[in-house]
């Protein structure tokens, strides 16, 4: 492994690791994306959770877009911020590989009268296009887990590059606890995180801002749909048996209220990072 971090080659390394771990590979299968798809934007009554998603928005309203630009919302999943970037730019297209996502996203069009996002359903690892954009933005995606994805941002972008990512706590203490029972030893995740797309363009010579948002992202939802969603989560690492399955159930059923719903929190550190490619192009007289 090239030892400089500060060459590019470095954290091109460090990728190839972040890909090997299975959750990585299944995160990019459209058919994980779609079997959540309906209840994705459960998350959107949380207030520490839209707090962020707003902040991110207004920055880009204020600093990056004009009723001109072009934005593309790589693996934008139900359109949770090409919906809210659309208003303030000439088009958005909005690009993900699951099409469960996208009809979410394709409702909501309809539901707000938003008619200036294009919808693509591809995988952006083989979206060709001669098309540069004013900003390429990306949230929460695993193809930020690959050196190649993360590159093709910055190709594809005019100007601006925005990143949303985990940014080293993301703690749910009941999938911690299903998991050491169930899978045994402690969930990792290594690699889907700020730290490789940070030091990766950090690296190609580009100086990202840099925001850190702190929270807790709560979902209170009804038991089945609760345990759906822990399976769901802990299926990333391997299938779950019947018995196992069992388990998740009836320890879900034990924290339900009286309506039969139950909640569950997970702390969250995220980061949004903006690449201003033209920032360092000045000259000293
Ligand atoms: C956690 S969701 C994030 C969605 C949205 N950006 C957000 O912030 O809520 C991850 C998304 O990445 C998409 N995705 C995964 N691999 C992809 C790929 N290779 N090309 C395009 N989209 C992909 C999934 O379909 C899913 O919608």
């Amino acid at each position: 492994m090239e030892a400089d971090p500060k060459s590019p080659k470095f954290w091109e390394a460090y990728a190839q690791t972040v890909q090997k771990e299975p959750i990585s590979t299944k995160c990019l299968r459209p058919e994980t994306w779609d079997s959540i798809a309906q209840y994705y934007d459960d998350l959107e009554a949380c207030p520490d959770y839209m707090h962020q998603v707003q902040t991110v928005v207004d920055t880009l309203k204020n600093q990056v877009l004009t009723n001109k630009s072009t934005v593309i919302d790589v693996a934008c999943g139900t359109g949770n911020y090409a919906i809210r970037l659309a208003p303030f730019c000439k088009k958005v297209v909005a690009l993900d590989i699951s099409p469960g996502m996208l009809q979410e996203l394709k409702k909501k069009m309809e539901r707000t009268g938003i008619e200036n996002i294009e919808i693509v359903n591809q995988d952006w690892n083989r979206f060709e296009t001669e098309e540069r954009f004013d900003l390429v933005f990306g949230s929460m995606t695993p193809i930020l887990g690959s050196t190649e994805g993360i590159k093709r941002f910055l190709q594809l972008s005019r100007r601006y590059v925005a990143i949303v990512f985990w940014a080293g706590i993301r703690e749910n203490l009941l999938l911690q606890e299903l998991y050491k029972e169930i899978i045994g030893g402690t969930l990792k995740k290594k690699g889907l995180d700020i730290i490789l797309p940070f030091n990766y363009i950090y690296s190609l010579g580009y100086a990202p801002e840099l925001h850190f948002f702190r929270g807790c992202w709560e979902k209170r939802r009804k038991t089945g749909e609760q345990v759906k969603n822990l399976v769901w989560r802990l299926e990333l690492y391997r299938k779950l048996t019947e018995p196992e399955k069992q388990i998740v159930k009836e320890r879900i059923e034990s924290k339900a209220d009286s309506q039969g719903m139950v909640s569950v929190t997970t702390r969250v550190r995220t980061c949004f990072m903006l690449i201003d490619k033209k920032a360092d192009h000045f000259t000293c007289e």
